[in-house]
């Protein structure tokens, strides 16, 4: 099967968040300056987490057919979709998952929230490594919980753990859990298996549950090796509540489907228990659908993806270098979101931002909404054509040029 991630498609018109909305302090408010109206020299948007490509044909196949079926209503979880699930997990990572262990529900950031509710007293803390996805940390605080960071360090662009600063973090009795991002978004690190056995092995000495977010888990560009949570083995698996989706890997996120694997029965039942408690029952018919027939169907479409996003990646990493040399791209190992340094630009957050937006005319997450430890840095979406690519590292580059002084 051939696959054209060159073709731009135009996504204006489908009510879009990338294409015609902004974030506004965490308010998405339509934006019609997006819009297609504005030609050329349009703000090109390459922020929120999802991909310009079309999802895999199979799968569109199979939307297709059940749409046409015409009746929708309540649907359950079927064993070929459990069965599914666990083969992709078995023959992906090597990791063996127990289909009971497997509650399927409507988002990883729902999960979260939920988790956090479900495991913490008023007063408890959740450990984060921030620079780290900013829905965790309202996931926290929703929920009665305290931030504990431990942030990674970072050394000419690359990111590693700080395990002596988690040793002594964990070591709080009030620690009762720590969100695990990895692959890690926005800092694009995977974590090897020697890093996560580390950070795991002071969990669980320090009877913290561990809440692994793997939904960037596909995700994973050419020579680099992911290791699934819970492939480290039983007594790891047991403290943990890994979160996993079909919804990055093949660009499904808003039909709203992800699997949470936890195999300890109280933990499962905590998190069971909100759920009900929430009123969450059932899932619909396309969502499950479509998450089944991709791991069925459109492997294949998901390595010749990451090969497209390792070229937009290596791109990124040679014009920045030619062209905007004080500006530090980090390696970008896992996830097609690209973190780059611009503190040496000497901006403030305003300026770093009006730099993008105004000059440049890309809309990228700025790296402060991950963490005070972001400032100075962006996250830019590579999941889009090489083409939409170039002209943003021509405008970027650009505008870092026009810069004065
Ligand atoms: C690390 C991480 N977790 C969760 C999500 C969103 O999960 P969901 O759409 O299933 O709520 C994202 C989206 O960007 C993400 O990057």
């Amino acid at each position: 099967m051939t696959f054209d991630f060159d073709r731009t498609i135009d996504r204006t018109g489908t009510s879009s968040i990338k294409w015609e909305y902004r974030s506004e302090h965490g308010t998405v408010r339509h934006w019609d300056e997006t819009s297609a109206r504005h030609g050329d020299n349009r703000i090109l948007p390459m922020w929120v987490a999802d991909m310009d490509f079309r999802c895999p044909e199979p799968v569109v196949e199979a939307l297709v057919k059940r749409a046409q079926h015409g009746v929708y209503g309540y649907t359950g979880r079927p064993e070929s979709y459990t069965d599914a699930v666990v083969g992709w997990m078995r023959q992906r990572h090597g990791w063996t998952v127990d289909p009971a262990t497997i509650l399927t529900v409507p988002g990883i950031v729902p999960t979260l929230n939920m988790a956090v509710r479900s495991f913490i007293n008023p007063g408890d803390k959740v450990l984060i490594q921030p620079p780290v996805y900013h829905p965790f940390y309202r996931s926290i605080t929703n929920n009665g919980g305290e931030i504990v960071t431990n942030p990674l360090l970072v050394r000419d662009g690359r990111y590693d753990m700080d395990f002596e600063d988690l040793e002594r973090k964990a070591a709080d009795p009030a620690v009762k859990l720590a969100i695990l991002c990895s692959p890690h978004n926005p800092v694009g690190r995977v974590w090897t298996a020697d890093e996560l056995r580390r950070f795991g092995e002071i969990c669980r000495r320090n009877q913290v549950i561990v809440i692994a977010d793997e939904i960037h888990g596909d995700l994973i560009l050419p020579g680099n090796t992911f290791t699934a949570y819970g492939a480290l083995g039983k007594a790891f698996e047991q403290q943990a509540i890994i979160c996993t989706a079909a919804s990055k890997t093949f660009n499904l996120a808003d039909l709203h489907c992800s699997n949470i694997m936890i195999a300890d029965e109280t933990l499962r039942e905590g998190l069971a228990g909100t759920i009900r408690a929430n009123g969450l029952s059932g899932m619909n018919p396309f969502s499950l659908l479509a998450t089944e027939t991709a791991y069925r169907e459109a492997e294949g479409s998901l390595d010749a993806v990451l090969a497209y996003i390792a070229g937009n990646a290596a791109r990124v990493a040679e014009v920045m270098a030619e062209r905007a040399p004080m500006i530090t791209v980090s390696p970008l190992q896992g996830t097609y979101l690209q973190w780059f340094d611009c503190r040496a630009l000497g901006l403030d957050a305003a300026g770093l931002e009006d730099l993008m937006l105004n000059k440049a005319r890309v809309y990228l997450d700025e790296g402060y909404i991950f963490g005070p430890e972001g400032a100075g840095f962006e996250r830019i979406n590579l999941a889009c054509s090489r083409q939409t690519v170039d002209l943003a590292l021509e405008r970027i580059t650009d505008a870092v040029a026009n810069l004065p002084g």
